[in-house]
């Protein structure tokens, strides 16, 4: 089921997600759709947050071939190094896209869709889209990272979108 993307500035973006205790057939469920959500959107990660589900799972595929899907329950990160500038976009900030700067190197430690835990290296598009999609977890969007004046400008955008759209 493919289900609804909050989209920024909504105030449920702003929620902290909570640890996945037991992955019951539920938070699978969950992943399956959430899965579909970001392969229909496209996008290249989705986090339970802006499907409104304030649950610490993360959803990433950022190959081209779209067959190397990942998902992280209860992800953490337990080891950054380097810097890395990349241009984000966000399927809660349609349309927008800018420069973020974040870890090169990371390794992030979580559960998979059966409840196992693995442990994960990552550098490039990968490191940044984990980071990316851990942020919402925690009530942050991408565009918290911009300066003032863009964001002023970019919240301008979106509610007159939200206005026309009714
Ligand atoms: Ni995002």
């Amino acid at each position: 089921m493919v289900l609804d993307i909050l989209e920024y500035p909504d105030p449920r973006l702003r929620k902290t997600a909570a640890t996945v205790p037991v992955v019951t057939a539920d938070i699978r469920k969950l992943v399956r759709d959430m899965v579909e959500t970001m392969y229909a959107a496209p996008g290249v990660g989705l986090s339970a947050t802006q499907v409104d589900v304030h649950k610490r799972i993360i959803v990433i595929d950022v190959s081209v071939a779209r067959d190397e899907l990942k998902v992280f329950i209860n992800p953490e990160i337990v080891a950054a190094e380097g810097e890395a500038q990349c241009e984000e976009g966000c399927l809660s900030v349609p349309g927008y896209y800018d420069t973020v700067r974040r870890a090169a190197r990371i390794t992030v430690r979580a559960q998979d869709e059966r409840g196992e835990p693995f442990e994960l290296s990552a550098d490039g598009t990968l490191a940044v889209c984990i980071q990316h999609e851990m942020d919402h977890l925690v009530g942050k969007v991408f565009v918290d990272y911009l300066s003032p004046l863009k964001r002023a400008r970019l919240m301008a955008k979106m509610r007159k979108k939200q206005r026309i759209a009714g």
